[in-house]
């Protein structure tokens, strides 16, 4: 259902690697809504080729950056304002890796090279994204950028491992830039802390179908899925939320706020 909610808006969306990514859903509803933007994603994702088909899908253009590198996010937010005709209205931040649940390592025996590859390309890319707009003076008043995170940021989850401490600190940059950019120009910055979806970053952590299966029943609503997590996105780059910064939004279908649901207690009695 389109209603035209991004008309006129131009943005930027990081992190569509194939069909099941959150970023690809985003970036066909926003192509829907009468959003323009530009793909991107990590030069070493364009080997698959998958995006090739969302650009031409979407009218895009894609370019290449990597998201730790400043050059590359200069480059990529410079060249978006020009293919795009002016400043820009949206970012949309979906990228999380970490080489210690990549390679197996457990928690407390973290490879510390890898631990803080963990931060910078899953959290500290957020920094220098929003550093890097800022600097260019590259999002329109109002503007939103929307950063997905997971509530392991909160609570215990123990395979989610490093990429928990990175979660944390992604919501932390939020607030912290989200005080200064709203100040200085009225840009909102949020997460949007989406239930577990099958993608291929998803996929990565350990004891992930049990993990779904779990999460869905301690949902009062059932896990989001990623099609409803590009619902709200929209919803958060669209004027009807202009209000709302700084913020950690809860997009599990009640999960977080639930203590134990029936279903799973009458598994205990089993
Ligand atoms: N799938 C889930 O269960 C789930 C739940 C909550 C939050 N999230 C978050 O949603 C976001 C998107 O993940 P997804 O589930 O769609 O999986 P995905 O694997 O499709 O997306 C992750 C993206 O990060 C990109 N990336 C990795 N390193 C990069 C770099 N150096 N520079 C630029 N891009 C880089 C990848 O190429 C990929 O496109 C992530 O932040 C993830 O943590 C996912």
């Amino acid at each position: 259902m389109a209603n035209n909610l991004l008309k006129g808006k131009r943005g930027i969306i990081f992190g569509a690697l194939n069909e099941q990514s959150i970023a690809w859903k985003v970036a066909e509803r926003a192509h829907e809504e009468g959003a323009v933007f530009v793909l991107t994603n990590a030069p070493i994702a364009m080997r698959m080729g998958e995006i090739n088909h969302l650009a031409e899908k979407t009218g895009s253009q894609i370019i290449p950056a990597d998201a730790t590198s400043v050059e590359d996010l200069d480059n990529l937010i410079s060249q978006a304002m020009e293919i795009l005709g002016g400043k820009l209205d949206f970012i949309l931040h979906s990228i999380g890796m970490s080489p210690n649940v990549r390679k197996g390592k457990h928690y407390t025996e973290n490879d510390y090279r890898f631990y803080n590859q963990t931060m910078d390309v899953s959290a500290i890319s957020l920094h220098k994204t929003l550093a890097t707009a800022h600097k260019l003076d590259a999002l329109n008043e109002w503007g939103s950028v929307v950063a997905l995170t997971y509530i392991a940021a909160q609570r215990i989850f123990p395979d989610y491992n490093d990429m928990a401490d990175a979660k944390s600190l992604l919501e932390s940059i939020t607030r912290s830039f989200g005080y200064h950019y709203g100040i200085k120009k009225k840009v909102r910055v949020n997460t949007i802390s989406q239930s577990p979806t099958v993608t291929t970053a998803g996929q990565g952590i350990k004891g992930f179908t049990e993990f779904i299966n779990f999460s869905e029943q301690m949902s009062p609503l059932g896990n989001a899925s990623a099609v409803a997590c590009a619902d709200y996105c929209i919803s958060m780059f669209s004027d009807l939320t202009r209000y709302v910064t700084m913020q950690n939004l809860f997009h599990d279908g009640g999960f977080s706020n639930t203590g134990v649901t029936q279903q799973v207690i009458d598994k205990f009695g089993e």
